[in-house]
């Protein structure tokens, strides 16, 4: 672990860098964050300055805008969160939000992720001990029509080729966690369950665009991370709309385990649940709050879900684990709808 000292106008701060050899740490994740109604904010910069999680990563919906008022609702909410994220990393990919009708530009200049060659910071991967992270765009999907497919082909291609790689990796890395924005299964009734054309198309593909969920099954994604419904919801292990159930599905999953993480704190409300959960929803909470993940070693990784409104109570809790080489295949899902 390093300590870097570094000065902005005059002013000093120092940031922790990651140990060269982590074997185990804590994340913090979460979704829609704004600047209004960021009910949030105070307790991720309190727990973040106290060393509760080593890195941040905030998937998509920042601030509500960064470019509101010519950018200066960006930078008041930079400002805000400044505390923390001048000090430990702060990971980001791209919302619905961040579409300033300027192809992400206050996004793609306020940030700097890991390159890739596309250098927009909307899909990129870094490895941090056990686990592989790849942060993707949905918002190439949910903007097609303003921007082209090009960019949709371009993650695509360098999907394909990132998770087979990482997938011959894993004895070193065992672990492959995912995050994006938009999700592909809910239980909310204003995003109807999550059946609406745009969580279909970017997880089935739809008019000749390829969709991302065949990938994550076929190199056996162990977690998935999504926001902008803003709710929690923990689900069953689940590929291709079939899942998996029971007291040891979280051992050995058969599919890749989903959170959605998209209640930090937006600057409307109004979420509301289907009256019932979908057959995959293992649990769901419209609380405000975040996600804690503690990468235990290369079998274990335990997630909380904090709340806000229940003074920052874990209000769900889960260990995902695995033996060393467990990786999910099609064999292992013959059986759809499995209880375990
Ligand atoms: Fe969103």
């Amino acid at each position: 672990m390093g300590y870097l000292d570094y000065k902005i106008e005059n002013r000093l701060f120092n940031f922790r860098t990651l140990p060269a050899n982590l074997n185990s740490y804590k994340v913090c994740v979460f979704g829609d964050l704004g600047v209004y109604n960021g009910r949030s904010t105070q307790s991720i910069i309190k727990n973040g300055i106290a060393g509760k999680f080593d890195f941040i990563v905030h998937i998509g919906d920042l601030a509500y805008d960064l470019h509101t008022n010519h950018g200066k609702l960006g930078d008041q909410y930079m400002n805000l969160l400044e505390p923390v994220i001048s000090k430990i990393p702060y990971m980001v990919i791209a919302g619905n939000h961040e579409n300033d009708n300027a192809n992400f530009t206050n996004f793609k200049n306020r940030f700097v992720m890991p390159p890739t060659g596309s250098d927009d910071n909307q899909f990129y991967s870094i490895d941090i001990g056990p686990v592989h992270w790849v942060g993707l765009s949905t918002e190439y999907y949910g903007f097609e029509a303003q921007y082209g497919n090009s960019s949709i082909f371009t993650q695509y291609n360098w999907l394909t080729k990132n998770l087979k790689e990482a997938n011959e990796n894993r004895a070193q890395v065992p672990w492959i966690a995912l995050f994006q924005h938009r999700p592909f299964y809910c239980s909310v009734e204003l995003a109807a369950d999550c059946t609406l054309y745009e969580n279909v198309i970017l997880r089935h593909g739809a008019l000749g665009l390829p969709g991302l969920e065949a990938e994550y099954i076929k190199n056996s994604v162990d977690i998935g991370f999504a926001g902008h419904i803003h709710a929690y919801e923990r689900m069953w292990p689940v590929a291709d709309l079939k899942y998996y159930k029971g007291p040891n599905a979280y051992h050995n999953p058969v599919a890749p385990v989903y959170f959605l993480t998209g209640s930090a704190g937006c600057h409307s409300s109004g979420m509301k649940f289907s009256p019932l959960p979908m057959p995959w929803s293992a649990h769901r909470s419209d609380d405000y709050g975040y996600t804690v993940m503690t990468v235990a070693n290369q079998t274990h990784i335990h997630f909380e879900q904090i709340s806000i409104d229940k003074n920052e109570a874990v209000i769900d809790e889960v260990w995902v684990s695995k033996d060393v080489g467990h990786r999910h295949s099609e064999e292992m899902r013959i059986d759809g709808e499995k209880f375990y």
